[in-house]
């Protein structure tokens, strides 16, 4: 019988075999996590891919962060490991609507978080990662902002950029957002001696009783420089399984059973040995206009960022 173990061997021969480069988002499960050549956030992976020497990346995560790399290494074939890994948030807005809100704000930068489709990235000024925003939203020239499309990310920098004025629309994660106060409070008193760590994708009832907000792998980073031993999770559950096997010694609890994004979860070890067989995945294209108008849009996130 084939094994998960016989299956990543596989994969780890035929990636050198076909000349891959394997990223994985870090909500991707742990076998795949295991078989990655870069783990991390989708812009992290991007810029990883962007300097190594293989020409096929294979990106096991959603469409827009194969969109991403993409952009950032066009002369390579970018495969997204599952056809149907879309990031609801990403798709929440409509170009129609976007243009709309541009004319209703004609002075406003238009600054977009990374989770945006590239066709929405060639209406906004500059794009952000939940890493990078408030660097990048303090350097823009602009006073005003119209932040899309997650309002509770926005909402968190906007509560540290007091000097900006910032327009939102009703945009966020639906998964992150299904975690609740009732469930900061119930796990706070189950386990009273742990570190609240959240993602600003949370509400602000959930950010608010948080002893660290940050990315995923601002997350990650915590716990390693952290001496304490228990931590309290508020991001997908796949990250409390990640920090489960690299830190056997500390205990790890989920903020909430339900935080967990489907998307993330279609793509299975067999999808991507599928890919680099070259039966499985999407292959990403992207007309000229569309990359050149994301690509802008991510230019400027790598200029202010710097
Ligand atoms: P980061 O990995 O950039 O923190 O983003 C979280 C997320 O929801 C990705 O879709
Ligand atoms: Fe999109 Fe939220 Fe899933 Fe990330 S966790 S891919 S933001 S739906």
């Amino acid at each position: 019988m084939l094994t998960t173990e016989l299956l990543q061997k596989e994969i780890l021969r035929l990636k050198k075999e076909k000349d891959f480069v394997i990223l994985a988002h870090a909500y991707q499960t742990h076998d795949i996590v295991e078989i990655a050549d870069f783990v991390g956030d989708s812009f992290g992976l991007s810029q990883q891919a962007q300097a190594v020497p293989q020409k096929n990346i294979l990106m096991c995560g959603v469409r827009f962060m194969a969109e991403t790399a993409k952009i950032l290494s066009p002369d390579k074939r970018v495969i997204l490991s599952h056809p149907e890994a879309g990031c609801p948030m990403a798709e929440q807005l409509t170009i129609e609507e976007l243009r709309a809100l541009k004319e209703k704000y004609p002075n406003h930068a238009v600054v977009a978080y990374i989770n945006t489709t590239s066709e929405l990235k060639t209406l906004c000024d500059v794009c952000v990662t939940s890493a990078s925003a408030m660097k990048i939203v303090k350097k823009i020239p602009q006073k005003d902002i119209l932040f899309i499309p997650d309002c509770n990310l926005g909402g968190w920098i906007a509560e540290r950029v007091p000097e900006k004025n910032f327009v939102f629309i009703k945009g966020g994660c639906p998964i992150h957002t299904r975690i609740t106060e009732a469930d900061v409070l119930h796990a706070r008193k189950q386990h009273p001696n742990a570190k609240l760590l959240v993602h600003p994708e949370c509400t602000s009832e959930v950010t608010r009783h948080a002893d660290f907000a940050g990315s995923t792998t601002a997350i990650m980073s915590y716990v390693e420089k952290s001496d304490e031993k228990e931590f309290i999770i508020g991001t997908d559950n796949s990250i409390v399984q990640h920090l489960g096997f690299e830190y056997p010694d500390k205990k790890f609890y989920k903020l909430s059973k339900i935080c967990v994004c489907h998307d993330m979860r279609l793509t299975t070890l067999v999808d991507v040995y599928n890919c680099l067989v070259g039966c499985g995945g999407e292959e990403i294209a992207l007309d000229k206009e569309t990359y050149e108008g994301a690509k802008k849009c991510i230019d400027n996130m790598l200029k202010y960022g710097d």
